[in-house]
């Protein structure tokens, strides 16, 4: 089977890469955003032409922190819309039997019921600091979904959780919490600090996924006769901020205070996924929270020792 990984150098993207290169019967098919601009219409059909793949999984996106969401809605929508319609068109048009189309959580509404069902989609508002991203998650969802009922093909998507592991960003502003807190202890170490202060009160609970774990899940909904539409992709467990800033400490072997900050606001309470849809189709995470962390800081150190820590 021949399989197109869009966005493969990406953190999820290279995950992907990581587990399909095990599988003898896979031929992967890669073009990094030189070779292949997703959002060139003309560009993606021709590739898809020539190449034909058997499958897609697309795992290309302009991501961002909520600075940026915020600053250029505009591109975050637009790019990631034409870059979802270019190649889901393509793909049918040159007969891709199969599409898995990656989102995020991000594309439920803001007030939710926890834990977050995927019925929850489109039932009231979403998160206003990214939402132009979340509309065109939802889009590329949406147009897979259509496809298959309109044309009969298993184009469907998969939604992960907050996601960890070798590839994160650990830029100082823009990285996400997991990451940010690893840089900042293993900082506070080196240096000697004394004391570590966290944004809020540190109760918000939060949800956390392995990069690896993720690409497992993925190929197994690809083998899925019948897979479900979207699907969230989490472990259906979470932990305080407070508590995962003990658990990155110890794992990074930090041994100063660590402290709150309740000045600064918290965010939501609670963000978790419900994972039950998932488990019924027969799989279930297999990384724990603490032995990720500990190999996700090897990897933080190696690629510190190479010069090839990712900060954007
Ligand atoms: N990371 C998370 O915590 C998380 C959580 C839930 C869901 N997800 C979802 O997983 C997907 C991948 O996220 P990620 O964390 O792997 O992001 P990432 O590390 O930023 O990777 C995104 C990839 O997309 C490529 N790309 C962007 N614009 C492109 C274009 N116009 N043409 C071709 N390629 C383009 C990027 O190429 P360049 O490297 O050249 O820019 C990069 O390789 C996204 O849909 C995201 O919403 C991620």
């Amino acid at each position: 089977m021949r399989i197109f990984i869009a966005g493969h150098r990406g953190m999820v993207g290279s995950a992907l890469c990581r587990r399909l290169s095990s599988e003898a019967n896979v031929e992967l098919i890669l073009r990094d955003r030189k070779e292949l601009d997703l959002t060139d219409d003309l560009s993606v059909s021709s590739f898809f032409r020539e190449e034909r793949p058997d499958g897609v999984i697309f795992a290309a996106a302009k991501v961002g922190g909520i600075h940026a969401n915020n600053t250029y809605p505009v591109q975050f929508l637009a790019d990631n819309v034409r870059m979802a319609v270019n190649a889901i068109q393509a793909a049918y048009e040159n007969e891709v039997k199969r599409f898995l189309f990656l989102g995020s959580t991000c594309i439920y509404p803001r007030m939710a019921p926890q834990p977050i069902q995927e019925s929850a989609l489109l039932t009231s508002e979403l998160e206003q600091t990214n939402e132009a991203y979340a509309l065109a998650k939802i889009t590329g969802l949406k147009l897979c979904q259509y496809y298959r009922r309109q044309y009969g093909v298993t184009y469907h998507s998969a939604m992960p959780t907050n996601l960890y592991g070798p590839g994160d960003n650990y830029h100082p502003e823009n990285s996400h919490v997991l990451p940010a807190l690893i840089r900042r202890f293993h900082e506070a170490k080196e240096s000697g600090l004394d004391s570590v202060t966290i944004w809020g009160t540190g109760s918000p609970r939060r949800e956390f996924l392995h990069v690896d774990d993720l690409a497992d899940a993925v190929v197994h909904l690809m083998q899925l006769e019948n897979p479900p539409n979207w699907v969230n992709v989490g472990t259906g467990e979470d932990i305080s901020i407070l508590d995962l800033a003990h658990l990155v400490a110890k794992t990074v072997g930090y041994e100063g205070r660590i402290e709150t900050n309740p000045a600064m606001p918290d965010g939501t309470p609670r963000k978790l996924t419900s994972v039950d849809v998932l488990n019924r189709t027969g799989w279930h995470y297999k990384i724990n929270l603490a032995g990720g962390i500990e190999s996700t800081y090897q990897s933080y150190l190696d690629h510190i020792a190479q010069d090839e820590l990712r900060a954007v």
